[in-house]
């Protein structure tokens, strides 16, 4: 087996007294997809805060690259290739496309911020719109938007939180098909949250489900799908 790029390891992150992530572990193999998913609440956008930096963890610890990370600033981490996008869009409405998408490139201190930017915009199909600012975009557009941000410096893992939300089912499996590219063409490991479960069990490589802060199950997505655990808290009969 690979060694694994990415790994947290017992995360805790806590509100208060309160352990909304509870002892996590997950890695991420280098041009992996896994999906994080869990019922509302679970821990997942806490989680991702947890590892992104952006939330200090009470206990457990993350490491990129062989690096342990788990003290380092959002920035540094990013800068070091741990990306993320966020539940809420990140875009700069009354901004041009191009513009905020090579300002962010220069912000992770990309080499070449220009060429950065054209090939994050290209990969996401958004050469045609680069001239429009943010706002002039359709929704779908926007989402890949926050993707192309995410893309700049060459990352190599993103943290995905929801970028499907809101979207069309065509417009969701179009962005899937953009992340199995990424991972499978550049090598971008992906930690993907999303709640659509045709989407999610479709893209991921393996999946991670949390329930109240805790991992209740980890596998490939037909041993989650048939795991009795996860029928029962969460896929209910649906599934
Ligand atoms: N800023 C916050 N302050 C206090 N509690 C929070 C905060 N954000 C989330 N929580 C709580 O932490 C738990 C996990 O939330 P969250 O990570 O947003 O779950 P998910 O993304 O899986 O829906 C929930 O019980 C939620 O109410
Ligand atoms: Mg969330």
């Amino acid at each position: 087996m690979l060694k694994p790029i990415f790994e947290v390891t017992g995360l805790t992150v806590q509100y208060g007294g309160v352990k909304a992530v509870d002892g996590v572990t997950l890695s991420l193999q280098p041009g992996q997809i896994r999906g994080l998913i869990g019922p509302n609440g679970a821990g997942k956008s806490t989680l991702i805060d947890g590892i992104s930096g952006r939330r200090r963890p009470a206990a457990g610890s993350v490491s990129l690259d062989g690096t342990d990370i788990t003290r380092f600033g959002v920035l540094e981490r990013r800068r070091l290739g741990l990306s993320r996008s966020f539940q809420r869009t990140s875009i700069f409405a009354g901004m041009g496309v191009r513009e905020q998408v090579e300002l962010a490139a220069v912000k992770v201190g990309a080499t070449d911020p220009e060429r950065d930017c054209h090939d994050s915009l290209a990969e996401l199909g958004l050469l045609d719109v680069a001239e429009l600012t943010a706002g002039e975009l359709g929704y779908g557009e926007q989402r890949r938007l926050d993707l192309a941000l995410a893309l700049v410096g060459s990352p190599s893992v993103l943290l995905l939180d929801e970028p499907m939300a809101g979207l069309t089912v065509p417009e969701s499996l179009e962005l899937a098909q953009h992340l199995k590219k990424l991972a499978n063409e550049r090598g971008v490991s992906v930690l993907l949250v999303e709640h659509d479960m045709e989407v999610v069990f479709g893209v991921s490589d393996r999946i991670t489900v949390l329930e109240l802060g805790k991992v209740l199950a980890e596998g490939v997505p037909s041993e989650v799908r048939a795991n009795p655990r996860v029928r029962e808290a969460y896929l209910g009969s649906a599934a």
